[in-house]
């Protein structure tokens, strides 16, 4: 009898999960073109080793992330030159920073310029070239991590043939006639649903095309979203929305990208979800609040800016419009706001009490001026490493004609609580609310 080297570890699927969040981090303008300028100097073999991976600290040896689920790479080329061409399995989207050049992607053969974005579905040949007479810089963003960690990257190489031609015939193979396999189906009077193996393993194609999405034409669209006025709560942002991923709303089957633009002094609103973003900004500058910290950025600056599950806002400085490309991973991205109910009977009992609370203030729409913030318990995790949740979240209005200035100090509010859940746009945007009659500085110490 064999008998195997597994473990048996004890389980409570109940137990909240102790996820190991990657703190935000800014690999700025300097460092960037530092490292583009020493790929261009390098010497070598092929034109497509002139390329490096972007690695969060926290990455493994295997994935090589800046998320957890995201590589992102910084690729040169020197004028002339041109990549050999790779295919696999992962899917990627391309970004260029400076210069221009073309991409092949298959039988697509397209011209790109500064800021354009482009993706390559899987198994797509990719080849890159620079006809110009300036070095071309691109960032490619690229699901392998995840695909390394369930150790299945398959890159094709000649001689180990990484590809798989479809066997022949594998839909047709029905037996030998006297049974009739059902495709899809669903049981008569029952909720069971039922696919055979043939649809298994040979779904109906959905084709998956490569789309440049041109800087030009997205920045006039985005520029008429200026225009928006202060009321305006969204965001002033499109998805680069390629029509393959249909209701899932990505730019690859893995990733949506956008592009947004910031008005100065912007503040968005608190939130979190569960996947992670990676920003470039180029243009403009602004900070964000991860986690109660606070990171400064500006033009030519990628950021990962929003680890999954961490409350998070950007904001914009004074000064010329912020323009960015985020990246953020698709599945299961619904913010937590999305559900609601179930406010404990002795919580909702507090509905009109009057308090006095301390805790921390975050701007929600006004950089100055401020007339409605976000109390929450501390601007830092606290010892359990959680960010402030949505119930630990209060939303305080201050009086008619008094907003105050913003602070990183403790504060003191005093006012009457509302407990209610309250939407916008079919999400819970808070369960408690203050109308204070006053905010103050905690005593110290
Ligand atoms: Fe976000």
């Amino acid at each position: 009898m064999t008998e195997s080297n597994t473990r048996f570890v004890a389980a409570d699927p109940s137990q909240p999960a102790s996820n190991d969040i990657w703190e935000p981090v800014v690999i700025n303008k300097a460092q960037m073109s530092g490292e583009a300028e020493r790929l261009l100097s390098r010497d070598v073999a092929d034109p497509i080793e002139r390329q490096v991976r972007i690695v969060h600290p926290k990455a493994c040896a295997r994935g090589l992330g800046l998320a957890p689920g995201i590589e992102v790479r910084l690729s040169v080329l020197k004028p002339g030159e041109r990549t050999r061409p790779y295919r696999h399995n992962a899917t990627e989207v391309g970004f260029c920073i400076e210069g221009e050049g073309r991409v092949a992607i298959q039988n697509e053969d397209r011209k790109f310029e500064r800021y354009d974005v482009w993706n390559v579905p899987s198994w797509s040949q990719v080849v890159v070239e620079n006809p110009s007479r300036k070095p071309a810089v691109w960032l490619t963003y690229s699901n392998a991590p995840l695909l390394r960690l369930l150790n299945v990257h398959l890159v094709e190489d000649e001689k180990t043939t990484g590809i798989v031609k479809q066997e022949q015939g594998a839909a047709s193979g029905h037996g030998d006639g006297s049974v009739k396999i059902r495709d899809l189906f669903q049981i008569p009077g029952d909720e069971t649903w039922l696919m055979s193996y043939e649809r298994l393993i040979n779904p109906p194609n959905v084709e998956s095309n490569s789309h440049l999405w041109r800087w030009s034409k997205v920045k006039a669209e985005l520029d008429t979203l200026t225009a928006l006025g202060s009321a305006y709560r969204g965001r002033r942002l499109y998805l680069l929305y390629n029509p393959m991923t249909g209701r899932t709303n990505g730019t690859t089957p893995s990733f949506f990208a956008t592009m947004t633009v910031r008005p100065p002094n912007i503040i968005d609103r608190p939130h979190r979800h569960a996947s992670a973003a990676i920003n470039y900004y180029f243009s403009g500058a602004g900070y964000s609040r991860v986690a109660g910290k606070h990171y400064e950025w500006a033009a030519g600056d990628l950021m990962l800016s929003a680890p999954g599950w961490v409350i998070h806002n950007h904001a914009s400085h004074d000064q010329g419009p912020v323009y960015e490309l985020t990246i953020q991973g698709l599945g299961n991205f619904d913010y937590d706001q999305e559900k609601g109910g179930n406010i404990p009977a002795d919580v909702t009992a507090l509905n009109g009490a009057t308090l006095r609370l301390k805790g921390y203030m975050i701007p929600m729409d006004q950089a100055e001026n401020i007339t409605q913030f976000a109390l929450v318990p501390s601007l830092f995790a606290c010892c359990f490493g959680q960010p402030p949740q949505i119930q630990h979240t209060i939303v305080v209005n201050c009086p008619k004609g008094k907003a105050v200035g913003y602070t990183a100090d403790e504060i003191v509010v005093e006012g009457t609580l509302k407990v209610q859940e309250k939407k916008d746009d079919g999400y819970i945007i808070s369960v408690f609310e203050m109308e204070v009659n006053s905010v103050k500085m905690a005593p110290k110490g």
